[in-house]
């Protein structure tokens, strides 16, 4: 299985962070050579010892770091076949005591433009360049990474806290996580169809929350939304990278993949 991944080029934007380093995992399993692009560059062990792997400073909101890692990328390799938008800020938007800044009511445009920027507008930007990339040399694959909240609201009662009796100061999940996860469904569809001469597949990845000891409280909460009963373990999206990044899925463009122990379906 995915043997065609041995020595193909991938980037992973976002590579340095928690489901990032699962990605390039699950690409160096294959023999494939990974880029993680982060503006997070920071020495990490996991990856020490592998000669496939490479650190690079990537701001995905920046056309220019794209275009100039792309061209790193091909200087070295001569090639680049695998582009995975993952890259995100993490929305947790609280300040507690003073006002709830994740609630829609106080966001605040700076934090939206900012959300917006690296998960959306970075996923854009990043298409752009390695798509149009790929539509002109020998192809690729994009995958962008969604989230179950892609295709359902988040449930606020999740994140409602007992011991807070103001209720303009609960935390919710904010809307540009909403607004950025259907908005790459979107880009993915959009962009499955763009170039015609079928040398770019595009897909979308929409995972549900990984468990890491997220407060007691919380996860009892979310287990009662899975059918499956549980969150997912943080190595459980890495066959799924494997079989949209390669010729497994070779008949298989435009789509939105959702991983989530069944949360969707209730
Ligand atoms: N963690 C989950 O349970 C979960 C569930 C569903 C979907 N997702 C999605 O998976 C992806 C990864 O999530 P995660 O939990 O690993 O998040 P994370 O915060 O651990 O990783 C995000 C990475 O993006 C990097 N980044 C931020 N701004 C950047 C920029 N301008 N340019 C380049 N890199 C930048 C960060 O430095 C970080 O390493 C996100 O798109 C997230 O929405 C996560």
């Amino acid at each position: 299985m995915s043997s065609d991944l041995l020595n193909k080029v991938c980037l992973v934007t976002g590579g340095n962070g928690m489901l990032g380093q699962e990605h390039c995992l699950a690409l160096l399993e294959k023999g494939a050579i990974v880029y993680s692009g982060d503006i997070n560059v920071t020495e990490n062990t996991r990856f020490k010892k592998n000669d496939k792997y490479h650190a690079h400073y990537l701001d995905v909101t920046s056309e220019n770091s794209i275009q100039n890692l792309l061209n790193n990328i091909l200087m070295k390799e001569k090639r680049v076949d695998v582009l995975i938008n993952n890259a995100a800020i993490d929305s947790k938007v609280t300040q507690a005591n003073t006002i709830e800044l994740s609630r829609l009511e106080n966001f605040s445009l700076e934090q939206w433009n900012k959300e917006i920027s690296v998960g959306l507008t970075g996923a854009f930007l990043c298409s752009k360049v390695f798509g149009n990339f790929f539509a002109e040399n020998s192809g690729g694959v994009i995958l962008n990474i969604a989230s179950d909240l892609s295709v359902i609201s988040p449930d606020q009662r999740l994140y409602f806290k007992k011991n807070l009796i103001d209720k303009n100061k609960q935390p919710v999940k904010p809307v540009t996580y909403s607004v950025i996860k259907s908005a790459l469904i979107g880009l993915t569809k959009y962009l499955s169809t763009y170039w015609l001469n079928g040398k770019v597949r595009v897909n979308a990845l929409s995972p549900g929350g990984v468990f890491v000891e997220q407060p007691v409280d919380f996860v009892k909460k979310i287990e009662k939304l899975i059918p499956m009963g549980r969150m997912a373990r943080i190595d459980e999206y890495r066959s799924a990278v494997q079989f949209l990044c390669s010729d497994d899925s070779k008949y298989m463009t435009g789509q939105n993949l959702i991983i989530d122990g069944g949360r969707s379906v209730w």
